[in-house]
């Protein structure tokens, strides 16, 4: 969580760091700050609150300097305070240090720095970094910019934990230090001016060009060069790579929040993941994926790892692989998995999804895969990202940033990319063929019946309008329905403040409908042929007990109900790609009427890349 920007270059650093803030605030905002060298040395200007809160911020006004670091915090240790926010300094205010990410050991370094008359003024981890580069600035044998690389990778050699890093120090007004282990960190080149992100959007719109940092790589910046080293002081190549992202796709393009952007961008989304993947008449094509027939007959067992909403897009597509492929599967929170030393060799094959690449539970639980043996694929949106460099293999849904912290095109874009690995696995185990080639026909109509579903919003907002005061929602479905449930119930709740369960239908009379009365809204999901009767008895059973009723589906139904929503017809695998969309909207103008900011709800933020 927390995002970082820095700048050094020729240009004035505080609109371009306060800007990279604004657009990396889906990370956390709880807080922000910026550092910049000014003539007169080192000068930090933070405050709790917003990134646009800074603009009231004593000492705003008159921050100059053309180098500089900025940081949006996400609370992890000590509340959201103008002394918790970063930048921080140690103690002889000559090193400033933004940090995203957590120093596991602070406690330890702490006293450590206590025992040598360090005083501490914050209650963040954080806090021990600046003064441990000062400790070591001080016992560095090394010279001119190999003393301040060598107190920095010093003080890096002491941190247990995740952490990216930027680092300013008074003494080097024309440089900056950054590094990182466990939390992203990209540099983007410039014509005389470089640029530091915790992701490749924030900083598009000023480069292309970017050096993706692995762990433990420092890099020693100017406005004109950056130079790669190793924590032994050792120089590195490392090469630039340019990014096809257009710079307006990181924009709200006209759409008041983010979030709508995203919903309405799906079909393109889609399209882009689908590419070249699958087409009619040829075999699927991963190129990302080296897997062959030998191999995928020795698997067992399939476990597809995430978080959130990447774990639903896992439970959606769960019985995709056990039919095309007859493999079974589990599908599992990555907090759960990696402490429960899950059964696992060389015979089981794991899916790790996740849209930012970053998750820390998403990451350990692929580390603890591979530890056993176990070849692991990472499903991600974001080029680079730290669990590509973990994973055996990676493959990318192409959705495009998502910047709104609920997934609204990503979820979709990972059902639908799981479903062409699924089609790709089977094809070389040469399971059944006439149900791949159907799945793959209803996969290339899905973006225009994505268009079909987000023409009809009108009905929807009009239910939002109805419900936006309730306390309580329940979401009911059977099988895949079920997994729309559960992800349509995490919509609502994350962005509306609404508490909302999700229960399978057949589940509620073993206890939940105990909790529907008069006027309670049940909102259900009916996609599948073969359950409509036993779904449409489930409604009922809650329409008798005066619930009021939403219901996502395609089928023909004979009785009245509240509010109907229709959407088109698909092959049951993929439908939670189509019935997802009308609950995303639902929970998005429910949202909006109760006047809450839509893409940063409170408490969360984009990526978790704490545990
Ligand atoms: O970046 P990831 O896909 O790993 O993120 C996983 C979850 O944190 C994420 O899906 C979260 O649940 C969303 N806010 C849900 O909208």
């Amino acid at each position: 969580m927390c995002g970082i920007v820095g700048y050094i270059g020729k240009k004035q650093a505080k609109p371009i760091l306060i800007n990279g803030l604004s657009r990396l605030e889906y990370r956390g905002y709880d807080s922000a700050g910026i550092a910049t060298i000014e003539k007169s040395g080192l000068k930090v200007v933070k405050n709790k609150g917003r990134v646009n809160d800074l603009s009231n911020t004593k000492g705003i006004n008159s921050l100059e300097g053309t180098l500089g670091i900025g940081h949006t915090r996400w609370a992890t240790h000590g509340k959201p305070s103008s002394t918790n926010s970063h930048p921080h300094s140690d103690n002889s205010k000559n090193f400033a240090v933004v940090h995203n990410g957590i120093i596991e050991n602070y406690s330890d370094l702490k006293e450590f720095l206590q025992a040598h008359d360090y005083t501490f003024l914050s209650e963040t981890d954080t806090e021990v970094i600046p003064n441990l580069i000062h400790f070591y600035f001080n016992s560095s044998k090394q010279k001119d910019n190999l003393r301040f690389l060598d107190a920095v990778t010093n003080a890096c050699k002491m941190l247990k934990g995740s952490y990216a890093i930027e680092v300013l120090s008074s003494m080097y007004p024309d440089n900056m230090i950054v590094v990182r282990k466990d939390s992203p960190l990209v540099i983007g080149k410039g014509i005389d001016e470089n640029y530091i992100s915790s992701d490749i959007p924030a900083i598009l719109s000023f480069t292309k060009d970017f050096y993706l940092l692995n762990d433990n790589e420092f890099a020693f910046i100017s406005r004109t060069s950056i130079d790669f080293y190793d924590s032994n002081l050792q120089k590195i190549n490392k090469a630039c790579q340019n990014i096809t992202w257009n710079a307006t796709a990181a924009e709200k393009d006209g759409y008041p929040d983010f979030m709508l952007k995203e919903i309405n961008e799906q079909p393109k989304a889609i399209r882009e993941t689908i590419g070249s993947r699958i087409s009619k008449d040829s075999k699927t094509i991963i190129p990302d994926l080296n897997l062959n027939k030998k191999y995928l007959n020795t698997i067992n067992k399939i476990y597809i790892v995430a978080c959130g909403t990447a774990m639903h897009a896992g439970f959606a597509t769960k019985p995709i692989f056990e039919n095309l492929c007859e493999i079974s599967v589990e599908v599992e929170a990555a907090s759960e998995f990696r402490y429960r030393n899950p059964i696992i060799n060389e015979k089981t094959l794991c899916l790790f999804i996740t849209q930012s690449g970053e998750t820390a539970d998403t990451i350990a639980a692929l580390k603890l895969a591979k530890s056993k043996g176990a070849k692991t694929i990472a499903i991600s949106n974001v080029i680079g990202s730290s669990i590509t460099r973990e994973a055996d293999y990676t493959v990318y849904t192409h959705a495009g940033p998502e910047i709104a912290v609920a997934s609204t095109k990503a979820y979709t874009s990972q059902i639908v990319l799981l479903a062409i690995i699924a089609i790709y696995f089977s094809e070389i185990l040469e399971k059944n063929s006439t149900k791949t080639i159907e799945l793959k026909n209803d996969i290339l109509l899905l973006p225009s019946k994505i268009e079909e579903v987000l023409k009809n919003t009108e009905q929807i907002k009009n239910f939002a309008q109805k419900i936006y005061k309730e306390k309580d929602v329940f979401f009911i479905g059977r099988g895949i329905d079920y997994s729309v449930a559960q992800e349509g119930s995490l919509k609502l709740k994350e962005i509306s403040y609404i508490h909302s369960e999700a229960y399978p239908s057949g589940e509620l009379k073993h206890g939940p409908i105990a909790l529907i009365e008069n006027d309670v809204t049940v909102i259900s999901v009916l996609t599948n042929r073969l359950l409509v009767e036993k779904s449409v008895s489930n409604i009922l059973e809650v329409v008798t007990r005066g619930a009021k009723t939403f219901i996502v589906t395609n089928q023909e139904l004979n009785q009245e109900f509240d509010e109907v929503i229709k959407i088109p017809k698909t092959n049951t695998f993929i439908s939670p790609v189509l019935s997802i969309i009308p609950l995303q909207i639902l929970a998005y103008y429910i949202s909006k009427e109760k006047g809450l900011d839509v893409d940063k709800p409170r408490n969360l933020a984009k990526s978790v890349t704490v545990e």
